[in-house]
């Protein structure tokens, strides 16, 4: 019977890639066990058919060609019926399912927020414009605010990565999960990818004991999900569909009932939610519709003449922005997992650093390697039912992507959305808002404009409460 340290060398030789043992004799027994994990973690065959020479089988990017064949998708448009179905239908519907348990919330939180320049998880970002919110207490607040709205618990599943997970759960941790119980609030890690040459395909090591290893996407949360097992107790709890949304913005309404109505009624597997973009180029994905699939392709890899073709009254064409806010049917993630090839990879073409083999780490000044990622969306043309939905942008979608100072999608952006849209619910309930004020309702409190209208009319409640200013 081989050793372990035979076992490890023998599947390094048969998949061609000895040279990961090469600093073996200098490391630490605990350096050699975490370098031991890593390699045996990391599924071989898949970087066989992602090798420099398989690429353009493998990743679908021939974007020029596809967005040619582009058209707006079929969607269900602001104040119109879709399929004999209303706005006021797929509210009730969803608040039927929501108040029956039949849907859970996702957060994906396991970016690196490196153009926010912020050094802990994003979600930890204070973005409540009067309150100093977190933004995981803003997303965990509509969620609390939705559970008192349907008289239900619904659990909550994080997805971190591999440098926001601790943090994450210490700041959960500290916070007594934010008023969560054990049982409403599950943090999972995503997995990972190695960086490989882009030349030969070798795995790039960023020290002689570590694999140079980063984020897998957030399409990574499908195989996540099923390991962790988030999948099958959200199904024994009679879990039937996951509202998922990005830990960066911080308008969404947590298991938005209107949306999850939708979603039932159509019969949707996969449901997404767009905004109208403002001008051709914004930096959205574009939800598309291709041969009869909807599909998502990133403003980086749409080419200007597509993105900026126009109707006859001057709109633009290709008008739906992805805000990334989903709802999965369960039952079409288990099958996703299931399936053998999973979602595509994208690559991005990197600098990244690496210890060659005589030990010394190199600093490339040009892109040198690969990175892999997943992207959730590209489920959406793995769905024989999908559904857009377009939502209003200054409702539900004000992202944190940049510091201040940024043209767009900055801290001061969000906090002033929430505002303007916080005081357009009191106006709603006859409160003068004078201009320049700045007003943060707490979904707790209130969730939506009519639930401010019954709070308006009880006085007693409104001088309870802290965050109406
Ligand atoms: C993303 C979408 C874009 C959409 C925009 C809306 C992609 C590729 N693009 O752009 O179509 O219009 O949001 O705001 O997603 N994340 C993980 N793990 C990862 C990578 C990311 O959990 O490995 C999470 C991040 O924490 C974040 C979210 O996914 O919550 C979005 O990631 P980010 O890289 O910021 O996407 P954008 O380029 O902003």
């Amino acid at each position: 019977m081989p050793s372990p340290r035979e076992s490890l060398s023998e599947i390094c030789r048969d998949a061609g890639h000895e040279y990961l043992l090469k600093h073996w004799g200098r490391l630490t027994p605990s350096e050699r066990e975490e370098l031991e994990k890593q390699i045996r973690t990391l599924d071989f065959e898949l970087l066989r058919g992602l090798s420099p020479n398989a690429l353009p089988e493998s990743i679908p990017d021939d974007w020029v060609a596809l967005s040619a064949r582009a058209e707006p998708p079929d969607a269900v448009r602001l104040g119109q019926l879709y399929r004999g179905i209303s706005a006021k239908d797929a509210c009730e519907e969803g608040a039927r399912a929501l108040s029956d348990g039949k849907v859970a919330m996702i957060l994906v939180a396991g970016g690196q927020g490196t153009r926010l320049g912020f050094d802990l998880p994003k979600g930890m970002y204070p973005i409540g414009p009067i309150s100093g919110r977190t933004l995981f207490e803003m997303h965990v607040d509509s969620l609390k605010g939705a559970m008192r709205r349907f008289g239900v618990s619904i659990p909550l599943w994080i997805m971190t990565g591999p440098s926001t997970h601790a943090p994450t759960e210490a700041y959960f941790a500290e916070h007594e999960n934010l008023g969560l119980r054990p049982d409403e609030l599950f943090l999972f890690q995503q997995g990972t990818m190695p960086a490989i040459d882009a030349t030969h395909g070798r795995i790039l090591m960023e020290s002689p004991g570590q694999l140079a290893l980063s984020p897998d996407g957030h399409g990574g949360i499908v195989a996540a999900l099923a390991r962790c097992g988030a999948l099958a107790m959200a199904k024994q709890r009679g879990v039937e569909q996951f509202f998922y949304a990005q830990v960066d913005n911080p308008m969404v309404t947590a298991c938005d009932p209107t949306m999850v109505g939708y979603h039932r009624l159509a019969g949707s597997q996969m449901t997404t939610q767009v905004v109208r973009k403002r001008f051709a180029k914004e930096r959205v994905g574009n939800v598309v519709s291709i041969d009869g699939k909807t599909q998502i392709i990133e403003y980086s890899d749409l080419p200007d003449a597509a993105a900026e073709q126009t109707n006859p009254d001057g709109s633009l064409k290709l008008w739906a922005g992805n805000i990334a806010v989903h709802v999965f049917d369960l039952e079409f993630l288990e099958a996703t997992a299931a399936s053998a090839h999973g979602l595509p990879f994208h690559r991005a073409l990197k600098a990244v650093s690496f210890v060659d083999e005589s030990g010394e780490l190199q600093k490339p000044s040009k892109p040198n390697a690969i990175k892999f990622e997943r992207f959730v969306f590209d489920l959406l043309p793995m769905a024989e039912r999908t559904l857009v939905i377009e939502g209003d942008a200054s409702q539900v979608f004000a992202p944190v992507k940049n510091a201040d100072g940024a043209p767009t999608d900055t801290p001061s952006a969000t906090k002033q959305a929430i505002s303007s849209l916080h005081a357009t619910w009191l106006a709603d309930a006859g409160v003068i808002v004078k201009p320049g004020v700045q007003v943060e309702i707490n979904p707790i409190w209130a969730w939506d404009p009519g639930e401010v209208r019954q709070k308006i009319n009880a006085p007693a409640n409104v001088v309870a409460d802290t965050y109406f200013a």
